[in-house]
């Protein structure tokens, strides 16, 4: 397939604060992308891997990952604004002076997870990772039974991974039930148009008795191999004293 896409400055302004031993201790970056197809750009600051913020380049403000961050900083959205026009201006000038393809595509890892240890009956996240993939285009449906889920479902911007691809989470907040299958079904430029399916399965508990059963074993095999020992000791001390008193009867 041919895809024609264009993805300009992946730009990483880095701020190293404080160095020990030669070694970065924190870092924060800025992850600018524009491209010619959905979704049309990003504008992210990040602080050691973790999402400070983004700005939504629709509604135009910065929206804060945690709302925690809000007290220590803040983002003049315009900003960004100015910095995405650019990009826009560029990406067009670069479009008609290089004649050159886009990037290869590569294709998600994708990997679907519960966001805490599972207990039927107890509401949780399922978690779908699409990692390292290029471009940052992509569509992602959840399935339950086989059917689309379109409510408690939630999605991260694309984070940038060291070798210039990108990581993108989509949440699904469910009640856990094993009679319930569940699938994240990912479609990307990378995958040969079949989407990448990834079902999700709450399993039966295993009975407790497994455990109490291989606790029970154990605790009889010491026991026995206690008996034993002291038994060979015994049966030893025996022997010896029985020679020593015959010899002081002889
Ligand atoms: C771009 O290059 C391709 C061949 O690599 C050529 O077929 C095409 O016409 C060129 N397009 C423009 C706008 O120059
Ligand atoms: C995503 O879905 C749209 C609409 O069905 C489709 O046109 C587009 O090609 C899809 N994108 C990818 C990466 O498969």
């Amino acid at each position: 397939m041919e895809v024609c896409l264009w993805v300009l400055a992946l730009s990483v302004l880095t701020l190293p604060q404080g160095q020990a031993l030669g070694k970065v201790e924190h870092i924060m970056d800025q992850v600018v992308f524009c491209q010619t197809q959905s979704p049309k750009g990003e504008y992210t600051q990040n602080y050691d891997d973790e999402e400070m913020f983004h700005v939504d380049l629709e509604k135009q403000e910065s929206v804060f990952r945690l709302a925690d961050f809000t007290k220590y900083t803040s983002f003049d959205a315009q900003g960004a604004l100015g910095i995405m026009s650019t990009c826009y201006y560029n990406l067009k000038i670069l479009m008609e002076s290089w004649n050159i393809s886009a990037g290869e595509n590569v294709a998600p890892e994708v990997m679907v997870y519960p966001e805490d240890p599972v207990l039927l009956g107890e509401p949780n996240t399922l978690i779908c990772l699409m990692n390292k993939f290029f471009p940052p285009v992509i569509n992602v449906t959840w399935l339950k039974n086989g059917k689309r889920v379109v409510e408690g479902v939630g999605e991260t911007d694309f984070y940038p991974v060291r070798d210039q691809t990108f990581r993108k989470f989509h949440y699904l907040t469910f009640v856990p039930d094993v009679k319930d299958e569940y699938a994240c079904s990912v479609e990307h430029y990378g995958l040969d148009n079949s989407p990448l399916v990834k079902l999700w399965n709450a399993e039966v508990p295993s009975p407790p008795s497994e455990m109490t059963q291989t606790v029970a074993c154990a605790l009889g095999m010491a026991v026995g191999i206690i008996g034993i020992i002291v038994g060979t000791i015994l049966i030893i001390k025996g022997m010896k004293h029985n020679r020593q008193h015959r010899r002081g009867i002889n």
